[in-house]
């Protein structure tokens, strides 16, 4: 078992982003655990590159959901996104060149996954609670 894995305490309450973030978690699990298998170059980039493409959805998909429900902290999460995906590109870069290594580069992901879904991604499941109730 990956030592990255999807817990309990970074479910928000919102199912369909819930789902989300869990495949997120899981294709850096699957990164970091090709990257200690000794997988080759090429099958890693292959990943990276599917988690690149995962991230911009799943951006997309949260923003969305924000949008639809009138969200009222909609642009700075946004901007949040767009920062991300920056240093994101930048950091893919990186790795490219060689500056980088996987490990840290997900280190940082997960990281930055943890603290922007507990805070601001939580935010979009209260505000919902809240209009129901
Ligand atoms: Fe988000």
């Amino acid at each position: 078992m990956s030592v990255i894995e999807w817990k309990k305490k970074y479910e928000i309450g919102h199912s369909r982003i819930d789902f989300e973030h869990q495949i997120f978690v899981d294709l850096i699990a699957k990164i970091y655990d090709a990257a200690k298998e000794g997988k080759d170059k090429e099958y890693l980039q292959r990943l990276l590159y599917e988690l690149n493409k995962y991230v911009e959805f799943h951006f997309v998909s949260e923003e969305n959901i924000m949008y639809s429900i009138n969200y009222p902290e909609y642009e700075t999460h946004k901007h949040h996104h767009e920062k991300l995906l920056e240093i994101y590109n930048q950091k893919s870069m990186e790795i490219e060149l060689g500056e980088q290594t996987i490990d840290d580069f997900l280190t940082f992901l997960l990281d930055w996954f943890v603290s922007h879904t507990i805070i601001e991604d939580k935010k979009i499941a209260t505000y919902l609670k809240g209009k129901i109730i």
